[in-house]
């Protein structure tokens, strides 16, 4: 038979709990931020607490002790609550206050912040151009800046004795007889793109092109061209001028229209120069209407020259191994400094070799 040990039924601990709950609020009013609050709520309110533990133990008092234990621990444990929001209130404001006071920014101080750089707008009006010709379906094609003469000159149906041959316009590349220029204009890409590419052929060349010009407002030893050539089975001027028209309106706006003047390239035949209705003053209303005698852009003649064009010359594809009867093509060179000055207005070629951020912040920052 298993007899049963009476059970002393355990009584509250009066003395403890008051001791507990002035301690506690003893422990609030000396924290001195939250952090130690936080701590301080857990040590005296937090589940192993002796506040906790003989609420918990209410239920297993004598029933006639539970409502005064309840109303003992209920007052104590509400004393402590109350106590802790408010120190929390407090301790969190002085908080707060001490956190402007230190991050306090003076919005007065000068910046150090760097300043953004931009792309020059040389850059960004050949990709511009690069699109252009990719949709028109074109393929854009490279060639060396130091470049050989037979590309230069002799593939081009230079004579000997052309007179741009000569050292007071080309930039020859030493020693004496090196058989090497800075080239003087794209063209020599036409040559490498033929022999490597062959025909159907219809590509576009940016590039950086030089010669020995004294810089000025409209001069530069360095400068750039854009280059085009189609070549492929029965292409005549009607296209030349389709493409240049098509141009002139991506560049220009709607409504641009190009001339062609007679001229002469040794590699183009017949040659041209390429003038596009100015884009600035009344001519550009139509042919019709006179041009602004005092425009800016044109000079009042109602027409801006853009560059060179022409049929290729029968030399020039036999050259590269092309039979000129069965294929014929255009080509032409644009000087991009020239279109840049034209569309934005700016007045000295010097300044887009100077290389102060300003200008192609200026110019050349597009969103
Ligand atoms: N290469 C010529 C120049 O620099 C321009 C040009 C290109 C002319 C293609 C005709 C055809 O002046």
């Amino acid at each position: 038979m298993v007899s049963e040990t009476p059970q002393t039924p355990p009584a509250i601990d009066e003395q403890a709990i008051t001791a507990a709950v002035e301690q506690a609020l003893a422990a609030i009013a000396a924290a001195p931020d939250t952090a130690a609050l936080k701590q301080v709520r857990i040590e005296h309110v937090g589940d192993r607490s002796v506040i906790a533990t003989a609420n918990a133990g209410i239920k297993d008092l004598p029933k006639d002790q539970r409502a005064a234990a309840g109303k003992l621990i209920g007052q104590g444990k509400g004393r402590v609550q109350k106590a802790l929001a408010e120190r929390q209130q407090e301790l969190a404001a002085a908080e707060e206050e001490q956190a402007l006071a230190t991050e306090k920014v003076d919005v007065t101080l000068p910046t150090d912040r760097l300043p953004r750089g931009a792309r020059h707008p040389l850059s960004l009006l050949t990709e511009r151009l690069e699109d252009l010709f990719v949709g028109l379906g074109w393929e854009i094609a490279e060639g060396p800046e130091i470049e050989a003469e037979w590309f230069n000159f002799d593939a081009l149906n230079f004579d000997v004795d052309h007179p741009a041959r000569q050292m007071q316009d080309t930039f020859y590349v030493a020693p004496e007889g090196s058989g090497q220029v800075l080239r003087t204009h794209t063209s020599p890409v036409q040559a490498r793109a033929l022999l490597e590419r062959g025909v159907p052929l219809y590509i576009a060349c940016p590039g950086t092109t030089f010669r020995t010009d004294e810089p000025d407002a409209t001069h530069s030893p360095v400068f750039h061209q854009v280059e085009g050539l189609a070549i492929d089975k029965g292409l005549t001027m009607a296209n030349l001028v389709g493409t240049l028209d098509a141009i002139a309106r991506t560049m220009f706006g709607e409504g641009a229209i190009t001339r062609l003047r007679p001229s002469y390239f040794p590699f183009t035949e017949p040659s041209a120069e390429m003038d596009f209705r100015c884009f600035s003053c009344d001519a550009k209303l139509g042919t019709d209407r006179d041009a602004s005698p005092d425009c800016r852009v044109c000079g009042g003649t109602g027409w801006i020259e853009m560059g060179g064009c022409g049929m290729v010359n029968p030399a020039v594809l036999r050259a590269c191994g092309v039979d000129p009867e069965e294929y014929q093509g255009f080509a032409f060179g644009l000087g991009i400094e020239r279109i840049l000055m034209l569309r934005n207005g700016v007045e000295d070629m010097r300044d887009m070799a100077e290389g102060d951020v300003r200008f192609s912040q200026h110019y050349g920052t597009e969103i």
